[in-house]
């Protein structure tokens, strides 16, 4: 598996490419303002990006749809409370509303349901790798201040996905921790809200 990080637009926006290295196909995690630079990364690796898939539907996460959805073919995957937030080419093509599995190439992904920063927010999750969108931050989590935030509801979502193992990676969708990814255990020891949200483990 290929797993790209690639910090995009002026909001510290990490959109991720993540590719299967047997048939090469990839999916494309938020894509923000960049689609020309992630079209072309994908282009060096030799990965053909068959889905573009939103976390949720907050602007600066999905402002790339349509171009990257012109320039590889992709189809956009959404969870449905998120997609009738969308407009126009920015739509998704393929809705989600259950915690199904999703298959790029021989990657499997499960995908989690987590609300509480959005009323459809998703994270995805394979093989020791978390991608949470606003949900989960390095040290900190997503506002619940915008229309469709809960915080009780963001706290159910983050101890959901803190009972994978503590060894799990943590891929955020935005810059603002001390380092660009994390690990589930490394968060419930020093997420500014584990305690909150009830997920602290003490060092
Ligand atoms: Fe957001």
């Amino acid at each position: 598996m290929v797993i790209i990080q690639i910090p995009v637009g002026f909001m510290q926006v990490f959109s991720y490419i993540i590719g299967c290295e047997e048939t090469r196909d990839a999916i494309v995690i938020d894509p923000g303002a960049d689609a020309d630079l992630i079209a072309a990364k994908a282009k060096e690796k030799g990965l053909n990006i068959k889905y573009i898939f939103n976390t949720h539907h907050h602007f600066d996460h999905t402002e790339g749809n349509a171009d990257l959805k012109k320039l590889t073919g992709a189809k956009i995957v959404l969870h449905s409370l998120e997609n009738a937030q969308m407009k126009g080419a920015s739509k998704a093509d393929i809705c989600l509303n259950d915690e199904k599995t999703f298959k790029v190439g021989n990657i499997t992904f499960q995908i989690y349901f987590t609300p509480g920063h959005t009323s459809g927010g998703l994270c995805l999750y394979t093989d020791g790798n978390l991608f949470t969108g606003d949900t989960l931050f390095v040290g900190d989590s997503g506002r619940t201040d915008l229309p469709g935030g809960h915080r009780p509801t963001l706290g159910a979502s983050i101890r959901k996905l803190m009972e994978l193992p503590d060894d799990t990676i943590v891929w955020p969708g935005h810059d603002y921790g001390r380092t660009p990814s994390s690990t589930i255990g490394n968060e419930k020891r020093t997420n500014i809200n584990a305690k909150e949200y009830g997920y602290y483990v003490k060092d």
